[in-house]
């Protein structure tokens, strides 16, 4: 939500900026807009994507070896020219990025009014660097001290770079809940909400934590102090990520690159933690789990958007194989409530991001509570990560498509190794079926690969239905979830109207909006419960509805009952959401295309939200 980048050395900053933009563009695409400081301080802001920034700096020259660039997803005040970011102090001497928000900007701006403050934007960021230019005035501060002594007035998120017009070989930034790296060159430095700008210039990387400010300097000097100016000793890590790893390749969308990328993605987040030959699973954190306590007497996920999604699989997979009670919280409401959580819980936290900031926060308020808890994360190093007291690394590499795929299906393995490694270990599954779990687990990628061979028909599906105004996905069991993720998918990229629900819940209430303008999709690859699933199907034929179904490889009756099938290879029904769910990515990929939909930025939406 938001990615803000910054650059000091010796280089022109500002492609360096730009290009840091372009990367971080799928947090947030509403505004772009950079300053650079060249004797004096100079400003480019626009409403848009980073391409309109270009376009409207076309033909200025702009050098300066010192920059910060800020892509934003707009909280406070519409997303215009006057409120994107960068914002200046009221003596124009000051500039500011920032991601987050700042809660108490209300107080703080009537302060700053009868102060003589005036503010030209709606954004609560503008109040924060006028609160700096009012502390560094009084107070006579350095620009360091003065953000450190305003920030102790701040409530809120934020991460933020500020510069100075006459302190012009220093940049200052903080963090408080919003990410942040410190990247560390040979004779210069950069700083960006995520490794992903950082990563074409140097691998070697600083994770700022909440409370610390960072002071850069030229030839690639800087510090890390706390809020109360303790110095800090940075943990310098070595950056796994390669620079193919952000790019399209030969893809024109991340988004479908990284459909193309699960066989590759699965493989790697099973890689060293499974060998069905052998019989075993090894999973970081599962002996941990038993640590000071005899058994796990409940599971509680906490999770947004997509990654809720997997957690409900994790529910049914965790219920069935491991006999452990389950529930699966958004995280929003979890942190909200007033919830029963106890040292006997094992809280999980599912995220692909590992800084949406209201798993964050659900998972802060579980270990005040006292429970033990277990990350499933793709983000190496993000807060999640870092919070928890044991965990796993999906291992699905950098997912830049706004819409979640490769994530989804890294997180659903990785609960089902869980589940089947705790499952054996509880006897709550026999030897024989733990080991052909094992076999067909290792044969998941292999299937996906066959789906993603031959995706004509689905075109061809998409094709059929892409001028529908509503859709409904219906699935049971294990493919409930699959449901909610099928008709989330096709909200969030093609903009049409999609619910997903429990199939036999259909009569309870959507089974009144079927009509023959209305498109069903039916995940029907169940083993158990097929021939409810079956006259589920007869329900919406007989109301006029277009089935499409999802089956399984060689099923006959409902081909004779659907508008149109998809197989997909057979497995074992607590793995089958692994492979139901890639037509589903596709048949919403190819609508939004038909469209004429942007899949990777889709509008309003961000892919990471570190705003609650
Ligand atoms: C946003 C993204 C979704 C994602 C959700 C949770 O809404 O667009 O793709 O599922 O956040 O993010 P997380 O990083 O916690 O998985």
């Amino acid at each position: 939500m938001c990615g803000i980048v910054a650059y000091i050395g010796k280089k022109r900053a500002f492609p360096i900026i730009i290009n840091g933009l372009k990367r971080l563009e799928y947090r947030g695409y509403d505004s772009a807009g950079v300053a650079v400081l060249n004797g004096e301080m100079n400003v480019f802001k626009k409403k848009g994507k980073v391409n309109d920034l270009l376009e409207f700096t076309k033909g200025v020259k702009i050098d300066g070896t010192l920059a910060m660039g800020h892509t934003r997803w707009a909280t406070h005040g519409a997303p215009n020219d006057l409120n994107s970011h960068p914002h200046l102090s009221g003596n124009n001497r000051l500039a500011i990025i920032h991601n987050g928000i700042i809660e108490n900007y209300g107080p703080l701006k009537d302060a700053l009014k009868k102060l003589g403050h005036t503010f030209t934007s709606q954004t609560d960021t503008e109040v924060l660097v006028h609160l700096i230019e009012e502390i560094q005035k009084q107070d006579g501060l350095s620009l360091e001290d003065a953000v450190r002594v305003s920030l102790t007035k701040v409530e809120g998120a934020y991460a933020i770079v500020v510069m100075d017009q006459l302190d012009p070989n220093k940049l200052v930034a903080a963090r408080k809940a919003s990410p942040l790296v410190l990247g560390i060159g040979d004779d210069e430095l950069f700083l960006a909400s995520d490794a992903t700008p950082i990563v074409e210039h140097t691998n070697r990387v600083v994770y700022i934590n909440d409370g610390e400010v960072v002071i850069l300097k030229r030839n690639a000097e800087y510090q890390i102090v706390d809020i109360d100016n303790n110095i800090q000793t940075p943990f310098i890590q070595e950056l796994d990520l390669k620079i193919d790893a952000i790019e399209k390749g030969d893809f024109d969308s991340f988004m479908m690159k990284e459909i193309h990328e699960q066989p590759k993605s699965i493989r790697d987040c099973m890689r060293g933690r499974i060998n069905a030959a052998e019989g075993w699973i090894k999973i970081g954190g599962i002996s941990e789990l038993y640590k000071d306590r005899d058994d796990i007497g409940r599971i509680i996920i906490a999770a947004c958007g997509t990654s809720w999604h997997a957690g409900l699989i994790g529910e049914y997979l965790f219920e069935e194989l491991a006999r452990i009670p389950v529930e699966v919280e958004y995280a929003s409401e979890l942190r909200y409530r007033n919830p029963i959580i106890t040292p006997k819980d094992v809280v999980i936290g599912l995220s692909q991001s590992g800084e949406t900031a209201d798993t964050l926060a659900a998972l802060n308020l579980a270990k005040d509570k006292g429970a033990f808890l277990y990350g499933i994360i793709n983000s190496v190093g993000s807060s999640i990560a870092r919070l928890t007291n044991a965990g796993s690394y999906i291992h699905a590499g950098q997912e830049i498509g706004v819409a979640s795929t490769k994530a989804f299906t890294g997180q659903v393995t990785t609960l089902s190794l869980m589940a089947i490694e705790l499952g054996y270990k509880r006897g709550t599954i026999p030897k024989s079926y733990y080991l052909q779990l094992l076999k067909e687990l290792e044969q998941i990628p292999s299937k996906i690969e066959k789906i993603l061979e031959s995706t004509e028909k689905i075109k061809y599906i998409a094709a059929e239905i892409k001028d529908a105004t509503n859709a409904l996905y219906l699935g049971r069991g294990y493919n409930f979830p699959i449901a909610l993720e099928g008709a989330l998918k096709l909200k969030e990229i093609s903009y049409i109207h999609a619910e997903g629900y429990p199939a036999a819940e259909m009569k309870h209430g959507p089974i009144a909006l079927i009509d023959e303008n209305m498109p069903v999709i039916v995940i029907a690859t169940n083993q158990s419960a097929y021939d409810k699933i079956v006259s589920n199907i007869q329900e919406v034929k007989a109301r006029k509805g277009t089935v499409i179904a999802i089956v399984v490889e060689g099923d006959t009756e409902i081909k004779q009952l659907a508008d149109h099938t998809i197989e997909i290879p057979n497995t074992d029904e607590p793995l089958t959401p692994l492979l139901s769910v890639i037509p589903l990515q596709l048949l919403s990929y190819y609508i939004a295309e038909f469209r004429g939909c942007n899949v990777d930025q889709p509008r309003n939406l961000a892919k990471s939200v570190t705003v609650e």
